[in-house]
């Protein structure tokens, strides 16, 4: 098992990816600490993952709330001794509209839960790890935050955030055991059921269609576990080789 007695903290965790790196993460052994807003659903997937490991905590936490986010890990690190891994995978991206129709309010939403839910985050667990010279971060960006997609420039704007923010604050903490990266989503199709290989075809990737979560979830697996030991400071995409429009 790849992640045997490391504890993982995943934002974002009710549905999606964080959802199915949730799985992934109890099947490899991981003791869990999920966190979103949606709490009806985040008990689902407690449900789901504990068939695979028995540690798995759950918390309402909305990451742009600093106090909220404190709390929380501190609570956690309490419970578990300690957290080895972070996924910061919570964030808004839908709702697509035009720059000159996107009011002030809703770029302060997205910077406050994609930019600011990241910084307090990593700012709440990122010492514990250093403390302890060991831990991996991985920030779930998007093809958005490269490229840019129109219509949705608030969105990309917090996601590039994400990608530069991965690659400062990796050669920061590189030399103390933490190592930070990025995965970039291209499309992706939702599947509940994980085991099944699901294929929307889309014109977005060469490969001719989406991603599924469980796509995204077995890299994030591989950025969390000791095989990606000498890499840090990178965004790797995870578009079916991008088609950039
Ligand atoms: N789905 C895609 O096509 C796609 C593409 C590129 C990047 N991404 C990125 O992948 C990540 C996951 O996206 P998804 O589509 O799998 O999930 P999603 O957008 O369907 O769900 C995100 C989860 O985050 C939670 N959340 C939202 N705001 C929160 C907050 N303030 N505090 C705590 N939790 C909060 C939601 O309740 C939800 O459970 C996001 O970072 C997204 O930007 C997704």
């Amino acid at each position: 098992m790849k992640l045997k007695d490391k504890s993982a903290l995943i934002t974002g965790a009710s549905v999606g990816i964080g959802r199915a790196t949730a799985l992934r993460f109890a099947k490899e052994g991981a003791k869990l600490i999920l966190l979103d807003i949606d709490y009806e659903k985040l008990i689902k997937v407690k449900d789901e993952a504990g068939k695979y490991t028995k540690d798995v905590l759950i918390y309402k936490c909305d990451v742009s709330n600093e106090e909220e986010v404190e709390k929380v890990v501190k609570e956690a690190e309490g419970a578990l001794g300690r957290i080895d891994i972070l996924v910061n995978n919570a964030a808004l991206w839908r709702g697509w509209r035009s720059f000159l129709d996107t009011p002030f309010s809703e770029w302060r939403k997205f910077i406050g839960v994609n930019i600011m839910g990241v910084v307090y985050m990593t700012k709440a667990v990122l010492p514990g790890m250093v403390e302890r010279n060991y831990g991996r971060i991985i920030n779930v960006a998007s093809v958005a935050g490269v490229y840019g997609n129109g219509n949705m420039t608030h969105y990309s704007a917090t996601k590039g955030a994400v990608i530069s923010m991965t690659k400062a604050l990796a050669k920061e903490v590189a030399d103390k055991g933490v190592l930070v990266n990025a995965v970039s989503p291209g499309t992706v199709s939702p599947s509940e059921n994980l085991d099944v290989n699901f294929n929307e075809p889309s014109d977005f990737s060469y490969i001719g269609r989406s991603g599924t979560d469980a796509e995204n979830a077995n890299l994030i697996l591989f950025l969390a576990s000791d095989e990606s030991s000498y890499i840090s400071g990178q965004n790797i995409q995870i578009d079916g080789c991008r088609r950039k429009m």
